[in-house]
Parts: structure tokens; sequence; C-alpha cells
């Protein structure tokens, strides 16, 4: 079985094509092929036991994404995105991008004849509510900004193309993913990551919203475990309703500072500063931070460790990597 990643080269597209390229299966199912697909030309990761090609294009562009998937394409894994500061900004770009690229993307695989598991990565920005909401599987997706209109637009793409029988969807939706490694990238949630990273760099970081601001987070070993796990779910237990909120971590930034001073020390909580951002306030404060994951839990999803043990695996597995990239 062919698994094609679109989004390939992006932060949990260079995670999934890792941890696949380890394991060489979906679930019981070998793969046998990989397609990695990004506007940029993704590299293979190391040491596949599978041919892995590499293809850069734009997921908007139908030719395009007919090269990313075959008659042997079991599993999509669908990254490729213009993430949520980006999409505010360039309306057309994001409407294009998010919602016309996974249009085009499903089409392809709609004309392959394979029905493969189309993993689509929407997002806690289809919800709103902030601070006050406690969402649960029955939640209404109510969009407080495009980007998550976009998302929610696409789980509907999902839902139709499932029901038509051209695909097997399922469709996860991400918390923010912290800790992000590299630089700060154009997702408003950005600071989240930045305020466990660059401490740890030596560098400052900036606060946009009070201490006691909870967000809901997935560390990007949890990520990438749900993204596999997602990959690999029996379509016949899903029913009708394929969207899923995964078992994320509800944490206020208190939370974070005291786990970054337990294991950073003072020096690292002295390199956060304040610095008010009313853009970026205005687009996580419509995100809820409380979700109830009873579906998830019972489809095997694995519960998330704790914010320490994020922070460590963050050392373990990035910290080389992100001063690398800064060098
Ligand atoms: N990281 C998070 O916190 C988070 C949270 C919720 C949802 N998500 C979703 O998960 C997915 C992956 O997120 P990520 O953090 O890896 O994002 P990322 O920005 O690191 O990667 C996205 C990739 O998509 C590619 N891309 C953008 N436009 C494209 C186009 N027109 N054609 C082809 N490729 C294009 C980019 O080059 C990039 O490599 C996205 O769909 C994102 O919306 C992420």
């Amino acid at each position: 079985m062919r698994v094609t990643i679109t989004g390939a080269a992006g932060f949990l597209g260079r995670k999934v094509a890792a941890r696949l390229a380890l394991t060489g299966k979906v679930g019981a199912r070998d793969i046998t092929a990989m397609t990695l697909f990004d506007m940029v030309e993704p590299k293979p990761p190391a040491g596949a036991p599978f041919p892995v090609t590499c293809l850069s294009g734009d997921i908007a562009n139908p030719a395009d994404c007919a090269r990313a998937v075959d008659r042997d394409t079991g599993v999509v894994v669908h990254l490729a995105a213009v993430v949520s500061a980006q999409a505010e900004a360039d309306f057309d770009l994001g409407w294009r991008v998010n919602l016309d690229g996974t249009r085009a993307l499903l089409e392809a695989c709609r004309a392959s004849g394979a029905r493969p598991r189309v993993v689509f990565t929407s997002s806690v920005a289809t919800f709103s509510g902030g601070q006050d909401a406690v969402i649960d599987d029955a939640t209404r997706p109510v969009p407080g900004n495009s980007y998550g209109a976009q998302k929610a637009a696409g789980e509907l793409l999902i839902h139709d193309y499932t029901r038509k029988g051209y695909i097997d969807g399922v469709t996860l939706r991400l918390p923010t993913v912290v800790v992000r490694p590299g630089r700060p990238n154009r997702a408003a949630s950005s600071f989240a990551s930045s305020i466990l990273r660059e401490p740890f760099l030596g560098e400052e970081a900036f606060l946009p919203v009070p201490e006691s601001f909870a967000l809901w987070i997935a560390s990007p070993r949890a990520a990438t475990d749900w993204l596999v796990h997602a990959a690999a779910l029996d379509g016949k237990t899903l029913g009708l309703d394929r969207g899923i909120n995964p078992p994320g971590l509800t944490v206020t930034v208190r939370d974070m500072m005291l786990v970054l001073q337990s294991v950073g020390g003072h020096a690292a909580m002295r390199l956060i500063s304040r610095m008010e951002d009313k853009e970026v306030a205005a687009i996580v404060g419509a995100w809820p931070a409380r979700f109830s994951d009873a579906r998830a839990k019972a489809l095997g999803f694995r519960a998330h460790e704790g914010l320490e043990a994020l922070v460590r695996a963050f050392l373990e597995d990035d910290l080389a990597e992100t001063k690398a990239m800064r060098a």
C-alpha cells in the first residue's frame, strides 16, 4: 500500500513521515511506497524501508494532486494548509489552499478509484466560545475566524466524499501543537510554543495573553500518534460522524510558566515578557480550551502525557534541530 502525505515538508508532515519510516506499517498493513507532497520539495525520511517519491506542487492545482495519489494509495494524511493568522490576513489564499486544495485532493482520490483512508487535520479553531466554553463530541462548530471556517468546510467535504464511498475519511480536530521546533510560524497560537522554546535557546519570548489564559494543546509526539492511529482506524466503527476531538491537554499559561521554571530555572523564566497583540488575542481568544474526549478515548486514541513530559520531549527530540536551524 502507498501512503501519501501532503504538507510533508511541514512540522507534522516530517514527524508523521519519520514515524511511518520507522514502523513500515499503518496498523497491520505494510507500507510498500510513500509519496511526500508539498509546495516546498520535501526530503525523504531517514532509513525508510520503502521507496519514497518527493513531489513539489500546489495542493489547489488538480493536476498536481493527481500526481500524488494512485490506484495503490491506501492512506492519505492531508496536512497541507495555510495556518491561522496567515489565513486571516489573506482571505483568498486561505480559502484557496485550505478549501479548494482539500477539494482538489479529494477529487484526485475519487479519480484514483482506490477509496483511500484520508486523515484530514482540522482544528480547535472550528469551535468558538473562548475561555468559558466546554466542547463535547456533539458540539456544533461555529468558527470565529476564516481558518476555522475553512477547516469546518473541509470537514463537510470529508463527510460527503466518505458517505458517497469515494474515500474513507477521518477528521482529527487537532489542539495547538506545542512545542513546535524551529522558528515562530504564522499561527496565531505561535506564542504557546515560543514561551517553551525560546528560553531554552537563551532568547526572549513574548506573551500576548494573560497568565490565566487557558489553551488546549498537544505534544508533537501525541499528535503524531493520533494521526497514525487515525490512519489505521476501522471506518465501520465510526459510522457517519467522522470528526474526532482527540484527548488533548488543557493548561493555563501559568501552568506552562511553572513547568518552564521547573525545567529551565529562573534564567529561563526571566526571558518571558508581556506584549499586547490585539490581533493574536482576538483569534486565540475565541478558541475553547476545555474538551470532553469520550469518543476519542473509546476509539483507542492514547491519553496525553503531562506538561513536564511534553517539555522534556521537546528537549530530547527537537532542541538540537532547532539550534541547528538557527545557527
Ligand atoms: N501545528 C498545529 O498546532 C496545528 C493545530 C491544529 C491543526 N493543524 C493542522 O495540521 C496540519 C499540519 O500543521 P503543521 O503545523 O505541520 O503546519 P506547517 O505550516 O508546518 O505545514 C504545512 C505545510 O503545508 C504546505 N503548503 C502550504 N500551502 C501549500 C500549497 N498550496 N500546496 C502544497 N503545500 C502547501 C507548506 O509548505 C507546509 O510545509 C495543517 O493542516 C494545520 O492546519 C496544526
